[in-house]
């Protein structure tokens, strides 16, 4: 097969950048590939493994004959354009969190979840990139002993908020640059910011995303509602922590989890190794540099729970824009090759 139209929309993103050469990495097969943006980046020319495309503007680019949407220009975008792709023949695969709660709509990990997407209406929902990495190393531990509820905490990195967090990040660790000592005494100077409310630059927000409701922010509660759909485990108990570290890419998540069958670490260990899409670092600990530009989630620290015995503690990290998002959008667009 070589005469697929694919599209991938927010092509000029964080997320869209990785979309475009992983479709080509990975040999996709497309007889035309179309790059659609604002009006901002409409014109401009981006070099592919397709040859030079022209940005079109979302919002005048015709949607006929398009086979395959990959959707990451956030959730307005997708509320507004996706329906009418999918309307106009094409399988919608959505990055953004507009449609994954909902019900008619598949919420899938490429490796966990599979068979779900055949269940589509023309959209297919891409999950949160901390849920997704987390969900690697937790679903072959479920299928074998039933998860029943995890604590689970993350950590990050600034390129899930997109290419102007990644500008803060670097803008503001220059800053501080410029008088060092401040940051261990005291009396430093806010840098500017545009995206988050308080310094990224050497400092840890212990708040990712927005306040929505009891406390929680709406990564919290994606990071429940988003597993408790994808594993079919409605009454799964989540306690989620989301932070935002001075990383660029590479999500961290640090999890216990406990099980209707309890397992040993080693078991968990060999069950995770197992599964595609996974590996098991126990030598060498596993940071975000390690996950960034690869495919694989990686997974450190498998031990027994101290406190609530017969449980498992764990520590997972992956490539939030790889496997995190646009990884995970292409192998779900593979699925219908
Ligand atoms: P543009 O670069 O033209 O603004 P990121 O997640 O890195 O911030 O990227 C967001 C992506 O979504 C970019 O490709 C951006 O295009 C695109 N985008 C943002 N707003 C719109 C819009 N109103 N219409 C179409 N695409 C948009």
């Amino acid at each position: 097969m070589s005469d697929l139209t694919v599209a991938v929309v927010g092509a000029t993103g964080a997320v869209g950048r990785v979309m475009r050469d992983l479709l080509s990495e990975r040999s996709f097969p497309i007889g035309e590939l179309r790059l659609m943006a604002s009006e901002r980046s409409a014109g401009t020319v981006i070099e592919t493994g397709y040859g030079a495309i022209e940005v079109e503007d979302l919002a005048t680019a015709d949607p006929a004959g398009i086979d395959i949407a990959l959707f990451s220009a956030g959730g307005d975008r997708s509320r507004q354009y996706a329906p009418t792709f999918a309307q106009a023949g094409a399988i919608v695969i959505d990055n953004s969190s507009a449609f994954r709660m909902d019900r008619s709509v598949p919420l899938v990990v490429a490796d966990v979840n599979d068979e779900a997407a055949r269940r589509h209406n023309g959209i297919i929902a891409n999950p949160n990139c901390t849920t997704m990495v987390l969900m690697m190393a937790v679903a072959p531990l479920h299928r074998a002993a039933g998860l029943q509820g995890m604590v689970a905490t993350s950590y990050q990195s600034v390129s899930g908020t997109g290419n102007s967090a990644i500008a803060e990040l670097r803008d503001q660790v220059e800053w501080f640059a410029r008088s060092p000592q401040a940051l261990i005494d005291g009396g430093w100077e806010a840098p500017d910011h545009s995206v988050f409310t308080r310094p990224i630059g050497w400092n840890v927000l212990p708040f990712a995303g927005n306040l929505v409701e009891d406390g929680y922010t709406d990564e919290e509660m994606k990071l429940q509602n988003e597993s408790r759909k994808i594993l079919d485990v409605p009454e799964l108990l989540v306690e989620p922590t989301c932070v935002r570290v001075p990383t660029l890419v590479g999500h961290g998540i640090s999890a216990s989890l406990w099980f209707r069958d309890p397992l040993t670490p080693d078991q968990a260990a060999k069950l995770i190794d197992e599964a595609p899409g996974v590996q098991v670092w126990m030598d060498q600990v596993a940071t975000p540099l390690d996950s960034a530009g690869i495919d694989d989630v990686l997974v450190s620290r498998i031990r027994r729970t101290l406190g609530e015995q017969g449980g498992v503690s764990l520590w997972a990290v992956g490539d939030n824009l790889r496997k995190g998002a646009a990884l995970n959008a292409i192998q779900i667009a593979e699925l219908f090759l």
